[in-house]
C-alpha cells in the first residue's frame, strides 16, 4: 500500500519553471560568476533531493548551499556530487563526516579552524572550507581582517583547501544608494582588498542571496547564493522587472463536503464567523498543520478554478471551510488551491504573505509532511 497515494493534498511542483528560474539568473549574472542553489530546509520545503537531482542532471548548479551537515549528508547519500557548502558551524565530532563526504565547512573561530586541520590531518584528506565574515547580518562570522587574517593563518595545512569567503546580505530586498548592502559590502570588500595587499586570493568571493543577485550585479563576485528565487518567489522591491521568475509550487487540497448553510449560524471553532444569509459551504481536507497560515481565518481565500473562495472562521488544524456560494457547481472530491501561479488564477504565496503579515520565506517553510510533493515538468 503506498500511502501517499491517498493523501487529500498535493503540492505540484514543476521542475522546469525551477530550470528556467535558474536560467533567468544566470542571465543577469557574467558567464563566470558561479550559481549556488541554495537548497536548505528541504529546498524550502519543496523537496532538496528530487530538486538537486534535477539540479545536478541538468547542469544548472555549480554548488547547493544547505544550513546543517546532516542536510549535506543527505544530498551525498542521495548521489549528489557537486560541491555542497554549508552555512553554519560543524561540529569537531562532525567533521570526519564532512571530510569523507567532500562537503565544504564554513569557519568562523579559530577552534573550529584548528580543529579542521587536525581532522584533516589525521584522514589524510583535503578538507575544503570557506571562511565567513559577518559584516553586518550580526549572526555569523567575523567582522575584522585581522580575525579573518587569524583563520586564515591557522587553517594553512597541505590538508586544507581554503577555496572561499564569504558574507551575507540583511537587507537587500531593495537598491537605493542609502540601502546597507552598500555598506555590507564596502565591510567585506576592505577585508578583501587587505588580504590581496598581503598576497593572498580565494577563488569563491561570494555575499549575494536573491535579493542581492537581483539588485546589487555589481556585488556578484565569483558566486551568488539564490534560494528564493529558485522558487519562483522575488523578494525583492526594486527592479522587479528585471527579472521573470515563475513560482514552482501549487499547492492544492479536496473538498470532502458540501452543504446549505443556512443564516445566523457560526462557523468553526470560537464561532469567529456567523452567517448573515443563506450560503453553500465547502469543507477542505486541509489545515494549520499542513502549513496554511492560522490567521488566514475570515480574511483569506482559496481559489476554486480561478475563483476566489473565501475561507470562513478560523484555520483549523486539518480543515478550513469555505465560502462557495458564488461556485455551484463545486462538489465533494474536487480539488481547491491555496497558492500557485497567477497566470494559471490562482494566488500568489506573495499576497498569502501580504494577507497574513508573514514572510513568504516562512510560509513556504511550513507546508507540512502530509501535502504529497509531486514532480512535474509539464503545465498543470
Ligand atoms: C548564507 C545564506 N546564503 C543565501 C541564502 C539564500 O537566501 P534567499 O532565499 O533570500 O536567496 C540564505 C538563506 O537565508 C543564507 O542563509
Amino acid at each position: 500500500m503506498n500511502i501517499t497515494d491517498v493523501a487529500l493534498s498535493k503540492a505540484t511542483i514543476q521542475t522546469n519553471h525551477l530550470l528556467n528560474n535558474i536560467n533567468a539568473f544566470k542571465s543577469l549574472m557574467n558567464a563566470d560568476t558561479k550559481f549556488m542553489a541554495v537548497v536548505k530546509a528541504d529546498a524550502y520545503s519543496h523537496g532538496a533531493i528530487p530538486l538537486s537531482r534535477e539540479m545536478e542532471a541538468q547542469n544548472a548548479a555549480d554548488f547547493f548551499g544547505v544550513a546543517q551537515l546532516s542536510e549535506a549528508l543527505q544530498l551525498r547519500e542521495a548521489g549528489i556530487v557537486i560541491p555542497i557548502l554549508v552555512f553554519n558551524a560543524v561540529r569537531p565530532h562532525e567533521m570526519a563526516y564532512a571530510i569523507k563526504h567532500n562537503i565544504t565547512m564554513t569557519v568562523f573561530t579559530p577552534e573550529t579552524a584548528a580543529e579542521i586541520v587536525t581532522v584533516a590531518e589525521e584522514l589524510g584528506i583535503k578538507a575544503t572550507v570557506h571562511i565567513k565574515i559577518d559584516s553586518g547580518m550580526a549572526r555569523l562570522g567575523v567582522t575584522t581582517y585581522e580575525a579573518a587574517r587569524e583563520l586564515y593563518d591557522i587553517l594553512q595545512s597541505s590538508a586544507v583547501h581554503v577555496e572561499g569567503i564569504f558574507t551575507h546580505f540583511a537587507d537587500a530586498k531593495e537598491s537605493s544608494p542609502e540601502n546597507y548592502t552598500h555598506e555590507q559590502f564596502r565591510r567585506f570588500k576592505n577585508i578583501l582588498d587587505q588580504f590581496e595587499v598581503d598576497g593572498v586570493t580565494f577563488e569563491l568571493r561570494h555575499c549575494c542571496n536573491t535579493a542581492g543577485t537581483i539588485n546589487f550585479p555589481d556585488y556578484h563576485l565569483d558566486m551568488v547564493r539564490v534560494g528564493l528565487g529558485l522558487y519562483g518567489l522575488n523578494p525583492s522591491v526594486s527592479h522587479q522587472d528585471s527579472i521573470q521568475l515563475t513560482p514552482i509550487q501549487t499547492v492544492e487540497t479536496t473538498v470532502t463536503y458540501v452543504k446549505d448553510f443556512p443564516a445566523g449560524e457560526s462557523v468553526g471553532y470560537g464561532r469567529t464567523y456567523v452567517s448573515t444569509e443563506p450560503m453553500r459551504i465547502a469543507t477542505v481536507a486541509i489545515g494549520y498543520a499542513d502549513g496554511v497560515a492560522k490567521n488566514l481565518a475570515n480574511k483569506g481565500f482559496f481559489t476554486y478554478n480561478g475563483h476566489r473562495v473565501p475561507i470562513l472562521g478560523e484555520v483549523c488544524m486539518d480543515q478550513i471551510m469555505l465560502d462557495v456560494s458564488e461556485v455551484v457547481d463545486i462538489k465533494i472530491g474536487d480539488h481547491v488551491t491555496y497558492f500557485g501561479d497567477p497566470k494559471d488564477g490562482n494566488i500568489q504565496i506573495t499576497e498569502v504573505a501580504k494577507t497574513v503579515s508573514a514572510s513568504q520565506y516562512d510560509l513556504l517553510c511550513r507546508m507540512g509532511a502530509r501535502v504529497k510533493r509531486v514532480y512535474s515538468v509539464n503545465e498543470v
